[in-house]
Parts: C-alpha cells; sequence; structure tokens
C-alpha cells in the first residue's frame, strides 16, 4: 500500500507550548482532538483536526487508517545517547570514571571494525524505533567510519538525526585516542559529507573536558564558530570526581563550564550532558548563550552520579532537554526517561507533571535541539515523525486508564506504565517504519 498520502484517524496530542509545572497546563499549551484525524500527503503533516469537523474537506481516495482508541502522539526525541554503547548497556558496579575504563571505552574500541559499527548502527536505530525515538542527538565512536556507518543507516530509514565523532586526543587508550588537529580534520570531512544531507546533521563531539587538550577544544571552537549551521555535544558536571579531575587539568578555568566557554563552546546548538554538580552561575551563564542540559536521569541514577536540581534549571531559565544516555542509561525508551524524571523528581520535591515530561520528550527536545521548526508537534507542515500509542498493551495499563477521570490523570499513569508495549507502530517522514506486531 501507498501510504504517502493517507489519513490515520484516532486521538491526536500536541504540545504548542511548555505547559509549565503546575499540575493544570497552560492554557492553549496543548491541543487534543479525542477523535482527531491526521493527513499525511508526501512525508509531511497537511492538516489535522477534529474529524468531524475536516470530515467534508478529506479526500475520498486516499488510504484511511483506523487507529480510533489510540493516542497519536509527536515522535519521541532523545536529546543525547550513545550508540557505540547499545551492546553494554547495563554493565555492573562502577561509576562515571571506573566505568569508562573498565566497560566504556573497551567496547568502543571494537568500533576501529567496519562491519561492527554497520551491525551496530543498524540495531541501534531499529531499537530506537521500537521504542518510539524518531530523532536522536548521538555520539559515535573516535573512528571517522562509526559516523559514515550510523548516517548511512540513518538516511536508509530517512530519519530525522543529529551525530558526530568523539573527539579524543589524551587520557583514554592508545586505540581511541585522535591527533589534536586530526580529529578536527576527519570531523571536516564527515560534516561535508553528511551536515544538511536529507535530515541529516552534524554535532561536533568532543567527549568531555578531561578527554580533550585545550588545543583540541579551541579547534572545536573554531570549527563551530565558523558554521552556525553545525551542532555541539559533550558532557559537563555528571560526577563529584570527574569535576576536581577537571578543575586540576584546567586550574585556569574559573569552574567546569569555564573550560568550555573558553574555547567558544557554549552557543544556542550546544548540549551539555547531566549538568549535575552545577552552581546557579553556571546555570545562568548556559541560560544566557542558549545551551540546553540534558537531564539523563537513568543513567544518573545508574551510575550514582546524583539528583539532577531540575526546578534550578527552570528557575536560571535553563533549557533541559531529555535523555537516556545509553550505555550509562539503562533503557532507551523515552517512557523509561520520564518514570525516572519523575523519580529524581520525587526524591528533591520536585514532581514532574506529566504535561512537562510529554512536552519535553517531543516539543521541548525540539526546541532545545533548534529542530522545532521540523519536528516535535503535529501541524501543518511539520515533517511526519509520530507514534500510534496502544492504550491497551498490556491488561494493568488498560485496565488503570480505564479508572483515569482527565486527560492529566491518563498521562500520568501512562508516563509511569508505559513502554515499549505500548508503541504499536512508529512512522518517520511520513512512512511507517515500525509495527509492533508485525
Ligand atoms: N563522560 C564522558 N564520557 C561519557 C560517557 O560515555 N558516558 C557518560 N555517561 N558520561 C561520560
Ligand atoms: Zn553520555
Amino acid at each position: 500500500l501507498d501510504f504517502s498520502h493517507c489519513l490515520l484517524r484516532g486521538a491526536l496530542l500536541s504540545f504548542d507550548q511548555d505547559p509549565g509545572d503546575a499540575d493544570t497546563p497552560a492554557t492553549d499549551s496543548y491541543r487534543y482532538h479525542e477523535d482527531g484525524v491526521l493527513w499525511l500527503a508526501n512525508g509531511r503533516i497537511r492538516e489535522l483536526g477534529d474529524y468531524q469537523a475536516l470530515a467534508p474537506r478529506l479526500p475520498e481516495d486516499i488510504p484511511r487508517i483506523d487507529h480510533r482508541g489510540k493516542l497519536i502522539m509527536p515522535g519521541f526525541i532523545d536529546s543525547h545517547v550513545h550508540y557505540v554503547q547499545l551492546e553494554m548497556i547495563a554493565s555492573y558496579g562502577r561509576q562515571l570514571i571506573d566505568w569508562l575504563n573498565d566497560y566504556t571505552f573497551p567496547e568502543e574500541c571494537r568500533f576501529a571494525q567496519r562491519e561492527h559499527a554497520d551491525r551496530v548502527a543498524e540495531a541501534f536505530l531499529d531499537e530506537l524505533l521500537r521504542v518510539g525515538t524518531t530523532t536522536a542527538q548521538v555520539f559515535c565512536s573516535s573512528h571517522p567510519y562509526s559516523v559514515d556507518a550510523f548516517f548511512q543507516a540513518a538516511r536508509r530509514r530517512e530519519l530525522r538525526m543529529l551525530a558526530g565523532k568523539v573527539l579524543m586526543d589524551r587520557n583514554a587508550p592508545e586505540e581511541l585516542r585522535d591527533d589534536t588537529l586530526g580529529g578536527l580534520e576527519d570531523s571536516e570531512r564527515l560534516i561535508a559529507d553528511w551536515h544538511g544531507k536529507d535530515r541529516l546533521g552534524y554535532s561536533l563531539t568532543p567527549r568531555f573536558a578531561p578527554t580533550s587538550t585545550r588545543a583540541q577544544l579551541d579547534a572545536a571552537g573554531a570549527v563551530l564558530r565558523n558554521d552556525r549551521s553545525l551542532w555541539l555535544q559533550t558532557h559537563l558536571a555528571e560526577n563529584t570526581g570527574e569535576v576536581e579531575w577537571v578543575a586540576e587539568l584546567f586550574p585556569e578555568s574559573r569552574d567546569y563550564l569555564g573550560v568550555y566557554e573558553q574555547s567558544n563552546l557554549v552557543g544556542p546548538r550546544s548540549t551539555f550532558a547531566h549538568g549535575i554538580h552545577l552552581d546557579q552561575n553556571m546555570r545562568k551563564r548556559l541560560a544566557e548563550r542558549g545551551a540546553n542540559v540534558a537531564f539523563c536521569p537513568s543513567s544518573n541514577l545508574f551510575l550514582g552520579s546524583g539528583l539532577f536540581d531540575r526546578q534550578a534549571s527552570r528557575e536560571a531559565k535553563l533549557a533541559i532537554s531529555y535523555a537516556s544516555d545509553v550505555g550509562g542509561g539503562t533503557d532507551l525508551s523515552g517512557f523509561a526517561t520520564l518514570k525516572a524524571a519523575y523519580q529524581v523528581g520525587q526524591l528533591r520535591d520536585q514532581s514532574l507533571t506529566a504535561w512537562q515530561g510529554f512536552y519535553g520528550l517531543t516539543l521541548g527536545n525540539a526546541r532545545a535541539l533548534s529542530l522545532d521548526d521540523r519536528i516535535g508537534r503535529l501541524a501543518p507542515g511539520m515533517e511526519a515523525d509520530f507514534l500510534v500509542l496502544d492504550l491497551a498493551a498490556t491488561p494493568l495499563l488498560e485496565q488503570r486508564l480505564a479508572r483515569c477521570q482527565s486527560l492529566g490523570e491518563t498521562l500520568f499513569a501512562l508516563m509511569m506504565l508505559g513502554d515499549d508495549r505500548a508503541i504499536y507502530e512508529t512512522w518517520a517522514n511520513g512512512r511507517r517504519q515500525h509495527h509492533r506486531d508485525r
């Protein structure tokens, strides 16, 4: 069947604005059509709304898919994840620096082999689509081919993806270290080959301050400032041992963030993963530059890194994105990320509403990554990346949702109980790319 033009009937939910942190979402922050219709044409959303209201204008001669009883939402976005760590997820008993040395670096060495990179890139994207993630910002390894493998696989699936080659010229095994400037030359070759091609974008990827020399960070900053359409991803203040190490390695910097500021790495397309051990001054500096911090709750709990202070970031007007950080994180699913974020919030007396959670996974993450002109909402002209959720995916989910009296309650129960079984279909670029039962 040709679904390049088609109609899907079902409940529709999409955010237009940040709903805020109150139990009741801000007025006009979302649209919900209980009996809605989504009209797709050529990979984009052509029109949507209440089925009855739109019915007279809907074409008769294109396929109609009946998803009544199911909920259609924008595809989930993961602002920080390592595809090369997929197969070492759930590695026991270490915190950050030991975890990197004992498990992560040896795993990333395997990406010297092209067949390995090709195989894991395919497996990772299959898994993302299975859990309803249609866009991610992705760390590859330091091997340039690991990026080629990833982008090839993403392009074949017509996915909107950001990725980059890890820059790392010190404090890592020899097999993984690049040359200070050679790493940037490789990045520039990858930018020329992939950035802006189809739905792909390049994110410069210095791993974190300890594994790059000042010269390499400066060189990355120069490339970034030379082309404002590029993204940047790195790690910041995840673990207290890491923070102390950075202070020793960069005694001239005022604090951890200062290391990145001095190399011009902080801007509106910069994502800093974790940002747990920050003070309010650093949060404000990040906010002023329009950067975002990626909250990676399942990783922060798994690696024992700490409890992210969401409220402090909100007060500083610092954009928060939501991320799995697999293989530090324990689950690729956006539901799992929200569940862990809620649990972290409870321990800090900062409860995460389901409104804020689902906004965060969709439009919030799209905004943080400057992709909100294309994805993150169900709206005319937007790229057709969306999910069909099965609200009766398990007997318990069905039973629990039947007791809900409001959409807010329903979304909260879904946020707590939902998992990959609720992802009935995943569509990207107007094509159905995953069907749970096939
Ligand atoms: N800091 C530097 N590298 C990494 C990594 O691969 N994962 C996490 N969670 N933190 C890091
Ligand atoms: Zn990470």
